[in-house]
């Protein structure tokens, strides 16, 4: 019934052959109608200016066809978007959080990640939001777009209709690193996917990972975006690197007082949930918000342990 990676992708096309095709027409007609004017009126051949009336059949031409035209073009329009708005009712759920910057997809099962896996054949539908500023989220092999503002749940829904991985990224610009948040949305076939859904969602996964120190909060600093801000390698960004942090002596701003102070497990703690308490020197307030909802004490505490791992 449909081709294309997506199900809206054959109606997307369409529309869009059809408003470049008219547009086309149109360029053409007109320019050529211009040259032909320039040589046939010029000065030479046409040495007295000739008076033009009204002409109601010329009026009637130039109204009636181009309204056609652009109701042709609201009509495919019309078709292909009208069904964007409206998912079917056993779409899978999926919550997308867009967030400077980065992305993540949580599942009806509590599976987090950053990278979208959806089963081929199926109706997808995201909620989107925004933890801080407008994004967009943007699949354009699907041929589907959409904003994610702040304080509001947007919608949107798709079929993936091709196993395969497809580009995913932001195309709102909001701010320094914008052009790092893409990733990809990857279509799995049915079984490939209920395999991925099952062993994911099973809980062992986190306490094994807990086994090992750190194993956890480096999910948890991917999972948030931290290292969009966060090097772990030394080189300073939006905020100070990761290594070798944990344990320094760092100076900061307190209200409008310098201090020095030592980053332990409060100071982690406190910087997590109100970044803007201390500041570290030579940092610009305010280019971080608190994490209080999305981390808990333990996962914080997991975070600290993966900290201590950087020296
Ligand atoms: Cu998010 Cu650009």
């Amino acid at each position: 019934m449909y081709s294309g990676a997506s199900n809206f992708v054959t109606t997307t096309d369409t529309a869009f052959a059809v408003i470049i095709g008219i547009s086309m027409v149109f360029l053409i007609g007109i320019t050529a109608t211009m040259l032909w004017f320039v040589y046939r009126y010029n000065r030479k051949r046409n040495p007295i200016a000739t008076q033009i009336h009204g002409s109601n059949t010329l009026e009637v031409i130039w109204t009636v066809i181009p309204t056609i035209l652009v109701l042709v073009m609201f009509f495919y329009g019309w078709k292909g978007y009208a069904p964007m708005r409206n998912a079917p009712d056993d779409a899978m759920k999926i919550r997308a959080t867009a967030r400077m910057w980065s992305w993540l997809f949580e599942y009806e099962n509590g599976i987090k990640t950053d990278t979208l896996y959806v089963p081929v054949n199926k109706a997808v539908a995201l909620d989107l939001i925004s933890v801080d500023v407008i994004h967009s989220l943007y699949i354009p092999a699907f041929r589907v777009k959409e904003d994610m503002v702040p304080g509001k749940t947007n919608k949107m829904w798709f079929v993936g209709q091709k196993e395969g991985a497809y580009e995913l990224f932001c195309t709102e610009y909001c701010g320094l690193s914008h052009s790092y948040m893409f990733t990809e949305v990857v279509v799995m076939s049915e079984n490939e996917f209920a395999t991925w859904y099952a062993e994911k969602s099973d809980t062992t996964g986190r306490a094994a990972a807990a086994a090992v120190p750190g194993t956890l909060g480096k999910e948890l600093v991917k999972q948030n975006g931290c290292v969009a801000c966060h090097s772990l390698d030394g080189s300073k960004l939006i905020g100070p690197s990761f290594k070798g942090l944990y344990g320094s002596q760092h100076k900061v701003m307190t209200g409008n007082q310098e201090r020095e102070i030592t980053v332990d497990d409060e100071y982690i703690v406190r910087a997590i949930y109100e970044p803007d308490a201390d500041v570290a020197a030579g940092y610009i307030k305010g280019q971080m918000i608190s994490y209080r909802k999305e981390l808990t004490e333990q996962d914080v505490n997991e975070i600290i342990e993966f900290l201590k791992t950087l020296k």
